[in-house]
């Protein structure tokens, strides 16, 4: 009987899980989990670029020669600042030969930093290892010149 119990309590736990975690849900504020999201469960090149910034740009930041940025569906619909929650933007950065040489990461999650926009930060190398992650002062303070276009440097919003 007592097995019986358990049997059913671990099918239950299961299906419960199962209800929650469905495959398409956004990923929680960790940098595994968001890059497992953006290349596996929803692949960030499949994903649209801002109308004002298509394709490759030379840089202005750090990150390399020249970057071009993607967007999740609910980043590219958002109509104005702040961003909804959910929002996505994937930066990929390349050197003089154009070579990836990093993934850049925001993601705006609900409660996770106030002080900042709610934006979750990372940097990835190519194969996807989190060389950043969080709430970096770094990341914070230059994009914090965009703070009044929720720290989105790449597109205007209105
Ligand atoms: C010294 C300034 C500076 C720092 C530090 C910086 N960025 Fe940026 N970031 C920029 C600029 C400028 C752009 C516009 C594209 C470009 O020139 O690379 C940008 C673009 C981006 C984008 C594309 C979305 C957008 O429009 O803003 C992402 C994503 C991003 N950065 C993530 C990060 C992360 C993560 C960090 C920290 C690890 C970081 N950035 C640190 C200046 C900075």
């Amino acid at each position: 009987m007592r097995l019986l119990l358990v049997v059913a309590a671990c099918v239950l736990s299961l299906s419960l899980l199962t209800v929650s975690a469905p495959a398409g849900d956004l990923p929680p504020a960790e940098a595994n989990a968001v890059w497992n999201y953006i290349t596996k469960v929803s692949p960030y090149r499949s994903w649209k670029q801002w109308p004002d910034y298509q394709g490759v740009h030379t840089s202005r930041s750090p990150h390399g020669k020249t970057n071009q940025v993607w967007v999740n569906r609910v980043a590219l619909h958002s109509r104005k600042v702040p961003l909804d929650y959910g929002a996505m933007e994937v930066k990929e950065a390349y050197d003089a030969q154009g070579r990836l040489v990093s993934v850049a990461v925001m993601y705006k999650v609900k409660g996770y930093n106030p002080g900042a926009g709610d934006w979750f930060w990372a940097l990835y190398t190519p194969e996807g290892k989190p060389k950043r992650a969080g709430k970096p002062r770094g990341c914070i303070s230059c994009h914090g010149a965009a703070a009044g276009n929720d720290y989105v440097t790449v597109h205007r919003l209105p």
